[in-house]
């Protein structure tokens, strides 16, 4: 048995390999859950800067999902099985990305040096992506987990008790960053691969792409960080109340608020 390089790619060469339509079937799962899960982070981005219109819309949209308003009353359970959706296609997506991470580190090397040797704007973008999803394995999933095991701790107290209480503000600062560059690569990647908005001139219209992604990725950002800052700012005027939830006026006191 040779262990020459040489030696071990003849041995491999005369294994027979069966084309197979798994890596392409792979990749589509691949595209489809990462095109879910972006969507799903634009919809959660609304859904948690609502605290910037006021407390009352952020408590209203919590008690939305908690089915308050169809049932009478609060079900976080079925916030609890939303989360337990993203958090099983957020680990299907990983699982499948896992792929596309150079295997060793003579293949990221090679990466590097190829990268740094043709400076071409997609494979830069491609080594951020692989980047941002190595630090989402980490940071998404302490975020879901303790969703996932606190579903009815949500509000605008609650949630901001929880961003400066328990300093979840340092999390939240790296998962935004990398959520948003993350998401915003992948979509544009998938517009390239599918050939999605692809004029009669592909380069002009992948520079438009560009442009729109780095639009799209600065929007959520300033967003999120703007969402943060009004969840710190309210968490900190909490401090001494801190536990208490919020309700709103209209609800503690109808009679007082009775059309
Ligand atoms: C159904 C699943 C999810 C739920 C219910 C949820 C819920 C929330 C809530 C209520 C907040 C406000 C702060 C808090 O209460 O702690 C928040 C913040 C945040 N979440 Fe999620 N989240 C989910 C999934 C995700 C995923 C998959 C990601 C990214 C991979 C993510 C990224 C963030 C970020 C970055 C913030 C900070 C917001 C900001 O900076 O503006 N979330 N999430």
């Amino acid at each position: 048995m040779t262990n020459t390089l040489a030696g071990r790619l003849a041995v491999n060469a005369s294994v027979p390999v069966q084309a197979s339509r798994w890596p392409a079937r792979l990749d589509l799962a691949q595209s489809i859950s990462g095109l879910l899960l972006a969507l799903f982070m634009w919809g959660h981005m609304l859904f948690v800067s609502s605290i910037l219109i006021s407390q009352d819309a952020m408590w209203t949209i919590t008690k939305l999902f908690e089915g308050y308003f169809f049932f009478g009353r609060s079900y976080p359970g079925i916030v609890a099985v939303i989360i337990a959706l993203v958090f099983g296609l957020f680990i299907l997506h990983a699982g499948l990305a896992l792929r596309k991470f150079p295997a060793n580190y003579r293949q990221y090397a090679l990466f590097r040096h190829h990268m740094r040797g043709m400076k071409h704007e997609d494979t830069t973008l491609w080594y951020w992506q692989v980047m941002t999803g190595f630090a989402l394995f980490f940071l998404a999933t302490a975020h879901l987990w303790w969703m996932l095991t606190h579903p009815g701790n949500i509000g605008p107290f609650a949630s901001a008790d929880r961003v400066w209480g328990d300093n979840f503000w340092i999390l939240y600062l790296f998962l935004l960053f990398a959520v948003e560059l993350h998401g915003g690569i992948g979509l544009y990647r998938l517009a390239v691969k599918w050939g999605v908005f692809e004029g009669d001139d592909p380069a002009a219209s992948r520079r438009k792409l560009r442009t729109v992604k780095w639009t799209i990725t600065a929007f959520l950002i300033v967003l999120g960080l703007a969402t943060l800052a009004a969840y710190v700012k309210i968490g900190m005027a909490h401090e001494d109340q801190r536990g208490e939830r919020y309700t709103p006026a209209w609800v503690e006191h109808p009679e007082e608020h009775a059309p």
